[in-house]
């Protein structure tokens, strides 16, 4: 693999300013969840950097939980805007106030049938949590009740978001120059 330097256009998010805004989600959150029974959930495997950090700002007893999805057929996005449980959650969500916890908000697929299909197992509360919003490109309407940083219509990569599954180690969040990063073979 390449060395992520060789195609990297510019650093949209540096470390420090991501860290900054995710201590405040903490605050947010604090504030919002007392006396409630706050379970996060992340949405693997793009949340793992982002829940992990935003975690340890939330200084309140909560619970955690993970998930994955897939889109169907090849690609990252499909048409027909349906995914498909790959790993489904540990615990039982009734009546617990549950957080998603997602790395971005792209065309709004994933989260609107993750909510649609949570919702139906009747928890107390249900709210979502994206580090990144790219609303640009939403092609269905989603509820989003934190965020982290709304970001232009273009790739980005780092910090839990991958480029062909690799690069997700990254501290900070990278656009891609298209024509120097050549992708697996
Ligand atoms: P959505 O279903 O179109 O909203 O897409 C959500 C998923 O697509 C995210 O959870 C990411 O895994 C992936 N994705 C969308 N945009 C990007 C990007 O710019 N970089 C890396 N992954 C992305
Ligand atoms: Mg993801």
């Amino acid at each position: 693999m390449q060395d992520y330097r060789n195609f990297l256009e510019e650093i949209l998010i540096p470390a420090e300013e991501l860290q900054e805004r995710i201590a405040q989600l903490g605050e947010e959150i604090n504030r919002d969840y007392q006396g409630k029974n706050l379970h996060m959930i992340c949405i693997l495997r793009g949340g793992v950097m982002f829940l992990a950090d935003l975690m340890r700002h939330v200084d309140l007893p909560h619970t955690i939980d993970f998930m994955a999805v897939s889109s169907y057929g090849s690609g990252a996005r499909q048409s027909t805007g349906q995914v498909r449980i790959a790993l489904d959650l540990k615990e039982d969500i009734h009546d617990r106030d549950v957080l998603l916890v997602e790395d971005i908000v792209d065309s709004g697929y994933t989260i609107a049938s993750v909510l649609e299909l949570l919702a139906t197992r009747h928890p107390r509360s249900l709210k979502v949590c994206t580090l990144l919003d790219k609303s640009e490109r939403r092609e269905v309407e989603v509820p989003i009740d934190y965020t982290g940083f709304a970001i232009p219509n273009e790739f980005v990569f780092g910090y839990g978001l991958d480029l062909d599954e690799y690069y997700r180690n990254l501290t900070f969040i990278g656009t891609v120059n298209p024509e120097k990063y050549q992708p697996p073979d």
